[in-house]
């Protein structure tokens, strides 16, 4: 008989347990332990690769949220960290050197910007970033000594998506690691691993948890690549905290239901967004008119529950506006089951110049929501109420998408 492959609904209520145990607690237990006991020598030394050594290095509550993202993700193994930020950084740390060198995307997340265009050039690691969607430059900007082509899809806050194949066969033949920050898709809509993307990452902080209760980074991939990074984790010494894996775990069960309804949620207010008029761009991979729609629709199931838009007005405007919501929470983050909105210039890409957001296309007129899984005549309703803060005006030009 043909082994039935298990869809990732079922993979992520069931996925990383021993579903032959028996006898056992349904839930995972926690390991809330910093060490483990040994009983000598021999078993110290037996120990110290594994889960059961010292919670730094890892720990059993981790291994099964690690055995069920690789398995969402499509991957061989899969890694834990204290944050989004810190599975960036270890990743980065671990497969380069002084003398190397990154090619990045231009619009990504500000914090990994920042790190790439602030931090790395202090350690020798030179970095060049390209426009998100021209493949030309990003072939263009590989260079002898490039060792990682770092991607994000949709980007934050701009939702531009990338072809993942097209950049996939451009790294593997200058022999590249491509890691790809896949926060906004999420396993639900898009396995980057499908499309030959060496290195998924999360920040787990989002749509892995789900409930803005905890914070935490992923990174899923090749087994030798994995291995590699663990033994950075271990001296950068940024793994997870053991409650956080447990709350981590049980925000995965439910990862497949939220983001389904999230996905049909954000469309509608994508939808509804479009026909204001007080609203001059709307970018959303799933609506009409975005510029990548055919190719997000073909490599991702759903469009996410993010979008940003751009109010017909000014800054301020946007910021009133935010400021007037009464279900969409005025703080900087996305992926949870409350609806949140802010303004990206004053919270994820703060830290970056102007004229480099410019080039990203982040204006002072942009808001982010994150669409959560309340009812969506509601949200539509506190959108409809807020936009009477921002006054009437001529539309500046055609709408753009
Ligand atoms: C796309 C994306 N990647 C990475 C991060 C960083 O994750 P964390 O806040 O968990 O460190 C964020 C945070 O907002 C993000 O939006």
């Amino acid at each position: 008989m043909k082994k039935h492959k298990r869809h990732p609904e079922t993979e992520a209520v069931r996925g990383g347990m021993d579903l032959s145990k028996k006898n056992g607690p349904l839930s995972t237990p926690i390991y809330q332990t910093s060490t483990f006991e040994v009983t000598d020598m021999e078993e110290q030394v037996r120990a110290t690769p594994t889960d059961h050594f010292y919670t730094r290095y890892g720990n059993p509550t981790h291994t099964v949220a690690e055995n069920a993202i690789a398995e969402l993700e499509g991957a061989e193994a899969a890694l834990l960290f204290a944050s989004g930020m810190s599975a960036i950084t270890t990743t980065v740390l671990a497969l380069t050197k002084a003398g190397d060198h990154i090619v990045a995307q231009r619009d990504i997340y500000g914090g990994a910007t920042k790190f790439f265009t602030q931090w790395l050039p202090k350690f020798g690691v030179e970095v060049t970033l390209v426009d998100t969607t021209d493949y030309q430059q990003h072939a263009k900007a590989i260079r002898p000594n490039t060792k990682i082509l770092h991607l994000e899809s949709p980007t934050n806050p701009t939702l531009r998506v990338v072809d993942l194949k097209k950049v996939a066969a451009v790294a593997k033949q200058h022999g590249i690691t491509t890691l790809i920050d896949s926060t906004f898709a999420t396993p639900i809509n898009c396995r980057p691993a499908e499309f030959g993307i060496d290195l998924v990452m999360h920040s787990g902080t989002k749509y892995f948890g789900g409930h803005a209760d905890l914070i935490c980074g992923i990174v899923a991939g090749r087994r030798d690549l994995i291995d590699t990074i663990h033994a950075t984790r271990t001296t950068l010494g940024c793994n997870m905290d053991p409650h956080a894996a447990w709350l981590l775990l049980r925000g995965i069960k439910t990862l497949a239901v939220r983001v389904h309804r999230q996905n049909d949620n954000a469309l509608r207010v994508a939808q509804f967004l479009k026909g204001h008029p007080k609203v001059r761009s709307v970018s959303y991979p799933f609506l009409e008119g975005h510029p990548q729609r055919a190719l997000a629709m073909e490599q991702m199931r759903g469009g996410g529950g993010v979008l940003s838009f751009e109010v017909e007005g000014t800054g301020e405007d946007a910021c009133r506006f935010a400021e007037a919501l009464n279900l969409f929470t005025l703080a900087p983050s996305l992926g949870g089951v409350e609806s949140l909105v802010t303004i990206p210039v004053i919270t994820s890409h703060s830290m970056i110049r102007p004229d480099e957001r410019e080039k990203m296309g982040v204006t002072e007129q942009m808001i982010r929501l994150s669409v959560g899984v309340e009812n969506v005549d509601d949200l539509i309703a506190d959108l409809e109420q807020a936009f009477a803060v921002v006054k009437e005006r001529q539309p500046v030009g055609a709408v753009r998408f």
